[in-house]
């Protein structure tokens, strides 16, 4: 008989923690930063879905007398499953005030943290790694990354940090092209290449590490007792130790008991579909369901061992046969790391999703489970097509638990084969999985057994059981091909409006995944019979794409001798947040310690896309212990709900109709998180659901939904002329859909009110100014009684630029209402429904040109989904309207800009700001003209490229123009040409990868385009010891700003950069100032800075003149009892700028960021999958004042414009409702997308006379050359095209995405489906449409 035992222990960081009344419902995650106030661990999705939240535990096992650490998400981790373990997290391993751990020394220094809310979950996944294996290999840190994003960095930096612990480390990857062999190389006078000195970093000693905590090592009883929890709602958590207590606990409440291993499916139904579970059991010392045992029969895995776990056995077995071997690969793109290390296979099995990895592999496998219950023992089930039952339903009893399963062994003539295809390889969920199993009559190439399974076909992981008898006694040939083909085109059908979408895709996929089986069976079968079925050409289809080793290369200005070694401008320094960042002591906004009388928030949203409100009840959630209050338009007159950041067009609370989901209704205000939360859900709302719901841009177009003004013009020369005399005048169009900002820190805010009047709102805006005066004019007071702050975004892109106010406004309205502090920080789905995305657009054009390529005219028409409100659409229209030309001359246009209104949420600014949209229009044109006429695409380019002194369309003067040569440098470093007939070599010897790669350009206007904006404000405090503090208008998201600041700050007033500080953003501080936004945040608040700084340092000329040989703290000393004014305010306005549209005159900008970009990629024309080889770019800057932060941003921006083009896709329905609400559904790219070899150089000798210290912005110019990837992809498509007689020339909607890829390689297969055009079911509504 076992002890049972409720106090829960367990050591954090080397404490010991004793919970006495331990809370079932509560996560490792909330435990740590609630309860223990670590608040270095962050919180970015809850759902498994990011790493920001990873920490380390570590379990001692008793067999083998060893401890294991393993890296895990504190987000799904239950507290209750941690008794008897250690968990370690950022602030365990080293702070800035004691010692700094090597990896957050590394990742900072190597400027692999930019916003920083990534850094603490992404150093725990290094360290989970150091502490297995001192000196990793790339593939080992590869894979230990696999369940980290970061939105900032693009990943090279941390990865190359990360490199110095390697094994690999001592050997370059570059090879010849290596700069110490390479004379001409990196070392040349004139460029830097070093972006930090990995000789200064302190040595890794794995033996310092902190031991694990003896008491758990040596009281055996944290193992051998039971565990019984139970919170104040009943909820329980029982954790047996023989399997006896497990089957009765499982007799007595049947469904109502879960039983949870890693619970990475429990705690998503929990989190986010409000699953109320009552019972949970954990069977983590239950040793029958733990074990892994090597039988007479296969592989015998109990229910509850990991991923992990199975990986590493299966990974250290002598001989593996096929099914092995094909769980082996299928575990390496299975979750993440974190997920794997705590998931279990009897958990992915019970849940039976019908995208599960593994259940097709057993179902193939014809694997037996073996199950029992309390009252009828033991029963064995061998997995066959009456398995699955339903949707997440399988056979198994509700009283029965899953103890093993047996993976057979296989025979000498069977061939298995499982494949997987997601949106993104690594850490998602399969569109579609497959595997066959094939036995052949002995020594012959006689098929005697089949299985063909599919998962993402059906509501269930499917057999099709008629193709298999089919082919039963069939010859494995070719012709089996065909057979098999039609046959699944009968046997798997799948609706036109089936969940999911991409329903043609994924019918292709089972035919092309089938044909992958062929190739690579057939492959083996001609090395094992002696037998030719295949030609070479085809063998390109056989395997995938893996994660090759990222090699890369950063290339920037050298300082000049002359300057000061103390100077710090030009100079790549840390960003100034980075090492607190990497030891979680830098504070976000909901980091703050909890007031003691704070309250928490929740909203109300509407569900409807276009509704009319009837009736608001929300007595039962006023009912609700812990509930405080709920407010709602009621509570405020018309004119103070009206808000918006320019136009007042859009209601804080909807008062009669919505016109989008996810608007918010009202609020209630209580307690805490759960408990508004569960009441908001209370809060019943009548609709009367109205028509036409427009979501689209197409839809908007039919209905002529568009917004009052417009279309708006843009006219420039003579376009019908231009038209009449060009040689040819061709159609074209684009369309893009949105991007989510996926900011890793979702919006929060928090409202004190102060002094009967006053309130402060500490917020993750991009624009505290805004902030405040819109809250002045919700609470009816003057701007003067608010102040709003920012201290750092985790991340912001243009996400909080102006939708902040979602958040902002209602927690400083109920705060100055109950006048207690108020708390909100929107949860990841939340965030994604309310706040917007990048604009999607469509555009319409018609282009003349001659018959050398040059490009006469333009008419162009432009639409952009504006969504529900007008926001920012306006300008943002705007600027894809200005950019649409991108670096090519095109002098007669005719422009129509549309802003279209739909019942989308209201988007917003988003890094581009609209210009990337713009710019695809410019490549495009030149694409269809080089192929068209049949010329050189570089040559098209070069005669169409802007000239220094020409003017744009909108009449802007071009001086400066570094286009050309930024054209000209990456042809050449790329070896662009080269390599281009490198590629039409590879395509003629591969018939199922093709290759492509592309050039593209850009130029982007710097300034806002509304030109109040182009001003702000600082205030510069000297003190008597001689220390500065800064405070300006811009806001620190990781973009550096801060830093740039500093350095501008330390070169103007000569001092060491350690003496100045910025510590945040206040409305108090600076008034009135713009949002950090349009790249302009070091132009403008570096110019005001540079103008106060220059003001104290002329107050200090006569201490330097009369005291030479003194320093400045003697200067500042004198110069205060001399009573100077230490303190000074600056102020810039970007000087000759302002627009104006009636005359199409002045100038909107300031100045261009210039860049070139080249890319190559490789696709599986049967898969759609690709892979980016290489990247090259060339960036003008000016002089960069830190080329750390602009390569970094550079990279960054890169990778988050292949996002764009390649990547992410909002999923919404016909209605209106987010599909892609979390990064489950939403995928932005990976540490494994990025290009495989990615080289950054910025131009050298380019100056700019128009911005601070003749620096360039960067922000957002190089998102734009990301493109490249979606050109280069066309072209290996087009590539594919021609294979089949097509034209290389075609539309391909943006992103580029797998489904479009593989749909777009039309062949044998896409044909199958032609008969499923759209009009045969113009009644039903696809399942997803493109907003
Ligand atoms: C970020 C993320 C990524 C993911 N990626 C993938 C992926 O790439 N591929 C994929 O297939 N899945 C994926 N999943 C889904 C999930 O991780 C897997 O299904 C996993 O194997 C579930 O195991 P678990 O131990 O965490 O299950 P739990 O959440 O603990 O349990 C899941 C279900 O199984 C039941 N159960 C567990 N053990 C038993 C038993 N012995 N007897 C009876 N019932 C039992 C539970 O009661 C529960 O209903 C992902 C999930 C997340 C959160
Ligand atoms: S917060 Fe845990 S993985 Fe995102
Ligand atoms: S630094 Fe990684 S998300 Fe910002």
């Amino acid at each position: 008989m076992t002890s049972i035992n409720s106090n829960l222990i367990f050591f954090v960081n080397g404490k010991k923690v004793i919970e006495t009344k331990p809370n079932p419902e509560i996560t490792l995650l909330r435990y740590l930063r609630e309860k223990l106030k670590l608040s270095g661990t962050k919180l970015g999705c809850a759902e498994g879905g990011c790493g920001a939240c990873t920490v380390m535990v570590s379990k001692f096992n008793r067999d083998t007398n060893v401890v294991n650490h393993f890296s895990v998400n504190a987000c799904l981790m239950p507290v209750c499953a941690l008794h008897g373990l250690a968990v370690t997290t950022v602030e365990g391993i080293g702070s800035t005030r004691t010692r700094l751990h090597p990896v957050q020394e590394r990742i900072a220094k190597a400027h692999g943290s930019q916003c920083g809310f990534c850094t603490p979950g992404i150093v725990m996944s290094m360290y989970s790694l150091l502490r297995n294996s001192s000196k990793p290999s790339m593939k080992e840190l590869e894979i230990a990354m696999q369940g980290n994003l970061c939105r900032c960095t693009g990943y090279r930096p941390i990865i190359e940090g990360f490199r110095t612990f390697t094994k690999e480390y001592e050997t370059c990857d570059m090879g010849d092209a290596c700069c110490k062999k390479n004379k001409q190389g990196c070392n040349a006078t004139l460029v830097d290449d070093k972006l930090f000195n990995s000789s200064e970093f302190v040595p890794y000693d794995h033996s310092q590490e902190p031991i694990f905590p003896p008491e758990l090592k040596l009281v055996d009883q944290y193992d051998k007792e039971s565990l019984y929890f139970e919170n104040d709602r009943g909820i329980i958590w029982f954790r047996p130790t023989q399997l006896h207590q497990l089957l009765e606990f499982k007799q007595q409440h049947k469904t109502a008991a879960k039983i949870v291993v890693g619970n990475t499916e429990v705690g998503v139904e929990v989190k986010f579909k409000h699953f109320d579970y009552k019972f949970f059991a954990n069977p983590s010392h239950i040793r029958e369901l733990n074990e892994l045992t090597v039988t007479e029969n296969g592989l015998k895995v109990g229910a509850a061992v990991t991923l992990t776990q199975l990986k590493n056995f299966i990974d250290a077995k002598l001989n593996c046969n096929p099914i092995e071997i094909s769980i082996l690969d299928m575990l390496h793109w299975f979750a993440g790391t974190q997920v794997r290390n705590v998931a279990s296979i009897g958990g992915n099995l019970m849940t039976s999703s019908p995208i599960s990895d593994l259940n097709p592999i057993l179902l193939a496998a014809n694997a037996e489970l073996e199950v029992q219950s309390f009252d009828n023992g033991k029963r064995i089930i061998k997995m066959d097509e009456n398995f699955f039952t339903g949707y997440r339903k399988n056979s198994i009893k509700d009283n029965e638990v899953l103890i093993s399963i047996l993976i057979p062994n296989t025979i000498d003539n069977q061939h298995f084969v499982a494949y997987k295809q997601a949106k993104r390889r690594e850490d998602d969920i399969a569109i579609v999985t497959a595997a066959f199993n094939f036995i052949f009559k002995t020594d012959t190439n006689i098929i005697e057994k089949a299985n063909f399974v599919f998962g993402g076909m059906a509501p269930t992981t499917i057999l099709a059981p008629k193709t298999a008898a089919l082919v039963k006694g069939k010859e494995w040939n070719r012709e089996l091909i065909e057979i098999v083909n039609q046959s699944l085109v009968d046997e798997i059908p799948l609706s036109f409006d089936a969940p999911g979408g991409s329903v043609l895709y994924r019918k292709s996929l089972t035919l092309s995944l089938f044909f992958k089986a062929f190739l690579k069976i057939s492959n083996d079968l001609e090395k094992s019979q002696n037998i030719s079925i295949l030609n070479e050409r085809e063998r390109s289809g056989i395997g995938g794409f893996k994660t090759l080793v990222p090699k890369s290369s950063q290339l920037f200005e050298k300082v000049s001798s002359d300057q000061s070694l103390t100077d710090p401008i030009y100079r790549p320094k840390v960003h100034m947040s980075a090492l607190k960042q990497a030891t979680g002591e830098a504070i976000y906004c909901d980091d703050i310690p909890k007031y003691e009388n704070e309250l928490y928030l929740a909203l109300v949203l509407s569900t409807k896309a276009h509704a009319k409100i009837l009736a608001i009840d929300e007595s039962e959630a006023l009912k609700q212990p812990g509930v405080y209050a709920f407010f709602s338009a009621k509570d405020l007159t018309s004119n103070q709900n009206k808000i918006g950041p320019v136009f007042h067009d859009e209601e804080l609370f909807i008062r009669e109709t919505v016109t989008s989901q996810g608007q918010i209704l009202g609020v209630i205000v209580g307690e805490d998180q759960n408990v508004v939360q569960k009441a908001a859900r209370l809060v019943k709302i009548q609709y009367e659901e109205l028509s036409p719901i427009i979501v689209t841009i197409e839809d908007a177009i039919k209905h002529n939904s568009v917004f009052p003004g417009y279309p708006k013009f843009l006219i420039n020369g003579d376009v019908d002329k231009a038209f009449n005399e060009a040689d040819h005048v061709l159609e074209g169009e684009i369309r893009l859909g949105g991007q989510e900002h996926f900011y890793l820190e979702t919006h929060a805010a928090i409202a004190i009110p102060k002094d009967g009047d006053e309130i402060e709102i500490i917020a993750s805006t991009q624009h505290p100014s805004e902030i405040a005066k819109l809250a002045a004019h919700v609470l009816g007071i003057p701007n003067n009684r608010v102040v709003c702050k920012t201290k750092r975004l985790g991340g912001g892109f243009g996400g909080k630029e102006s939708r902040g106010a979602l958040v902002s406004l209602p927690v400083t309205f109920a705060a100055y209402k109950l006048n207690r502090p108020v708390r909100l920080m929107l949860d990841r789905d939340e965030d994604m429904m309310i706040t917007g995305t990048r604009h999607p657009f469509l555009f319409k054009y018609k282009v003349g040109f001659m018959n050398n390529g040059k490009i006469m005219g333009c008419d162009l028409k432009v639409y952009n989904n504006a969504g529900y409100s007008f926001d920012l659409s306006f300008s943002v229209l705007d600027r894809a309207i200005f950019h649409f030309q991108n670096a090519y001359k095109i002098p007669n246009v005719r422009i129509e800009g549309n802003c279209m209104k739909t019942n989308m949420p209201s988007n917003t600014a988003f890094r581009g700001f609209g210009g990337p949209q713009g710019m695809m229009v410019g490549e495009n044109i030149i694409r269809q003209i080089a192929k068209k006429l049949n010329k050189d695409l570089t040559e098209i380019m070069d005669i169409n490229l802007y000239n220094e002194g020409d003017i744009t369309h909108y009449n802007q003067l071009l001086s400066n123009c570094n286009v050309r040569r930024c054209f000209e440098e990456v042809q050449k470093s790329s070896n662009f040409a080269k390599r281009r007939n490198e590629i039409a070599i590879f395509n003629e010897k591969n018939r199922w990868k093709k290759r492509g790669i592309s050039i593209v350009n850009t130029m982007f206007g710097i300034a806002f385009t509304a030109l109040h904006l182009n001003q702000t404000g600082a205030l510069v405090h000297v003190y008597v010891d001689g220390s500065v503090l800064i405070s300006h208008g811009g806001v620190e998201m990781g973009q550096g700003l801060h830093t740039k600041i500093l350095q501008v700050a330390a070169t103007t007033l000569k001092i060491p950069l350690e003496k100045i500080h910025i510590q945040e953003t206040a409305t108090d501080k600076v008034p009135n100032t713009s949002p950090t936004a349009a790249s302009a945040g070091s132009d403008l608040n570096g110019g005001a800075v540079l103008n106060a700084c220059k003001i104290i340092y002329d107050r200090l000329a006569p201490y330097r003149e009369n005291y030479p040989n003194e320093k400045w703290e003697q200067w500042v000393y004198k110069a205060y009892f001399d009573r100077v004014s230490l303190s000074a305010t600056g102020f810039y306005a970007t000087p000759d700028i302002g627009y104006d549209p009636s005359t199409n005159s002045g100038h909107p900008f300031n100045y261009f960021t210039y860049g070139s970009a080249v890319s190559e990629v490789e696709i599986d024309c049967l898969t759609g999958d690709h892979q980016v080889i290489r990247t090259d770019i060339v960036m003008d800057v000016g002089s960069s004042l830190n080329p750390a932060i602009d390569i970094g941003q550079i990279e960054g921006a890169f990778i988050q414009g292949y996002g764009l083009f390649v990547l992410e896709e909002l999923i919404y329905s016909p209605t209106g409702t987010l599909y892609s609400k979390g990064p489950g559904m939403y995928k932005i790219p990976g540490f494994g997308d990025i290009p495989a070899e990615f080289n950054v150089s910025l131009l050298t000798g380019s100056s700019n006379p128009r911005a601070v210290y003749s620096s360039k912005a960067i922000g957002e110019p190089p998102l734009f050359l990301a493109s490249s990837v979606f050109f280069a992809i066309k072209e290996a498509i087009g590539a594919a095209r021609i294979e089949e007689g097509l034209e290389s020339d075609f539309q391909l909607l943006c992103p580029a995405t797998s489904s479009r890829i593989r749909m777009a390689c039309k062949d044998n297969i896409t044909k199958k489906f032609d008969e499923y055009e759209e009009s045969k079911h113009k009644n039903m509504k696809p399942w997803n449409v493109m907003p």
